[in-house]
């Protein structure tokens, strides 16, 4: 459905799931703690669960704080209705993801595959938490169907 948020067409059938650093690696990167999905497995489930919801997802990965930020500002000028975000390692550090998150209207909810609570101190600063409109941790893959529920019902 199209409607008019503001003074732009607002896509509402539309998620942008982002994906930042090392993440193109699940499936071998420490699958003790991310599983033995790959982003490709969690990418097509995802699709498929959106589908059955009505939705579209355009799912995608980057190793750099600048193309996660910059696909922000695209969602933001799609009208999305809601962003999925993985920041990985930069929700650990990086206020520039923080401030993207403040500048747009478009709702984030913060994803992690891992629970970051529970494993090292450093993981226990988000500064995607404050900004976002909620966070769902420690479920694996299935932290992102979570999300992509909550994002079809905000
Ligand atoms: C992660 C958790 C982060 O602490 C870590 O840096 C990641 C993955 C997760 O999905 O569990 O790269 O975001």
């Amino acid at each position: 459905m199209i409607i008019i948020r503001g003074d732009i067409l607002a896509d509402q059938n539309k998620v942008f799931v982002l994906n930042g650093p090392n993440l193109n690696l699940l499936g071998m990167r420490e699958p003790d703690i991310y599983g033995t999905d790959t982003l490709d497995d969690i990418a097509a489930a995802l699709d498929d669960k959106a589908r059955g919801l009505g939705m579209e997802i355009d799912f995608r990965q980057s190793n750099h704080e600048g193309h996660l930020i910059d696909w922000m500002h695209e969602a933001q000028a799609e009208g999305a209705k809601a962003i999925i975000l993985n920041a990985a390692g930069l929700t650990h550090n990086s206020i520039s993801l923080h401030d993207a998150i403040k500048a747009i209207e478009v709702p984030v909810i913060e994803v992690h595959l891992s629970n970051p609570a529970t494993r090292e101190a450093f993981r226990e600063k988000s500064f995607i938490a404050s900004a976002a409109k909620g966070t769902i941790a420690g479920f694996g893959a299935l932290s992102y169907e979570l999300a992509l529920e909550a994002a079809a019902r905000i």
